[in-house]
């Protein structure tokens, strides 16, 4: 049974900043998991959007950047990128990297993703890698994408796909609600990790953002790790929405919590260490 609750966007948005400016360094100190993670899927997306020598490249909800500085290296020291994102701690990694990895194309600002504060009809490109589904409106984010676009500029977003096809994700958050004490949730809830998942719904939303020539195509990204704890380390550095909910238990139960979700994650072990399943959306469209 899920429950329905009062949904209030901006209080979600304040706890959203909170959350991911406390686990900004867990996220950036596993960029090379997440880097080796996504690497195929990123390059697709960074395909799928076209982005080429000398264009300029809106990155929306950019995290530390890890793709961001691929499309800095995409682009070239003839184009540029903007990366934007709701926290500022995480934002500051994002320059850090890009600094550290010698990009001086790449600038940076602190702004809410629903928001257009980008130039307007600027960029040649858009991009959102697994940021847009923790907007409570991402209809807005597309709608502020499109309109950061020049006529023609391509936009491309990846977001995870069904409850079915991402287990971890499901095992994850149900096992931390049921020690929370918390009911059980509706997968598709606005702002939820798998909000964007429902069949239909993300092309629906480019297509009444106004985008056209609108396709989503499904891509398998399992994530490859030694063992089942390294999966583990990872949610409990990084995982803002998890952390979140285990956040207002004592550390013992915390700890209960973790060793449930590790054990039911050890479904996932192979003879060749743990491989967890994730299906993600990539969706594309024109301005
Ligand atoms: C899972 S991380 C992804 C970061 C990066 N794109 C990556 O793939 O490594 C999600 C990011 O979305 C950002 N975010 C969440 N809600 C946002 C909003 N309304 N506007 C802008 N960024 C947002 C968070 O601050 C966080 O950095």
């Amino acid at each position: 049974m899920t429950t329905a609750t009062t949904f209030d966007p901006q209080a979600f948005k304040q706890a959203t900043r909170q959350q991911w400016d406390r686990c900004a360094a867990g996220w950036n100190g596993k960029s090379a998991q997440i880097h080796d993670w996504l690497a195929s899927s990123t390059d697709a997306m960074l395909e799928m959007a076209r982005i080429r020598p000398g264009g300029r490249v809106l990155d929306v909800a950019a995290g530390a950047g890890d793709q961001t500085l691929d499309i800095a290296a995409r682009v070239g020291p003839q184009g540029s990128v903007l990366a934007t994102d709701l926290s500022p701690a995480i934002l500051a990694f994002a320059m850090e990297n890009a600094r550290r990895a010698g990009y001086r194309n790449v600038e940076t600002l602190a702004a809410d993703g629903e928001m257009a504060t980008a130039g307007q009809a600027e960029f040649d490109a858009a991009i959102c890698r697994l940021g847009l589904m923790f907007f409570p409106d991402p209809a807005r984010g597309l709608e502020a994408m499109y309109r950061a676009l020049k006529p023609g500029g391509m936009a491309c977003t990846m977001v995870f796909s069904t409850p079915q096809t991402n287990p971890c994700i499901v095992i994850s958050v149900s096992t931390a609600l049921k020690h929370a004490g918390l009911p059980p949730r509706d997968p598709y809830q606005p702002g939820g990790l798998l909000s964007l998942g429902k069949p239909g719904l993300i092309d629906e939303l480019f297509v009444a953002a106004g985008f056209s020539r609108v396709a989503t195509t499904k891509v398998a990204a399992p994530f490859r790790l030694g063992a089942v704890s390294d999966y583990l380390d990872f949610i409990r550095e990084s995982a803002g929405p998890i952390l979140q909910i285990l956040s207002r238990l004592d550390e013992a139960a915390q700890d209960a919590a973790w060793a449930e979700i590790e054990q039911r994650l050890s479904e996932f072990n192979t003879d060749n260490g743990w491989q967890g399943p994730n299906e993600l959306l990539l969706t594309v469209g024109q301005r």
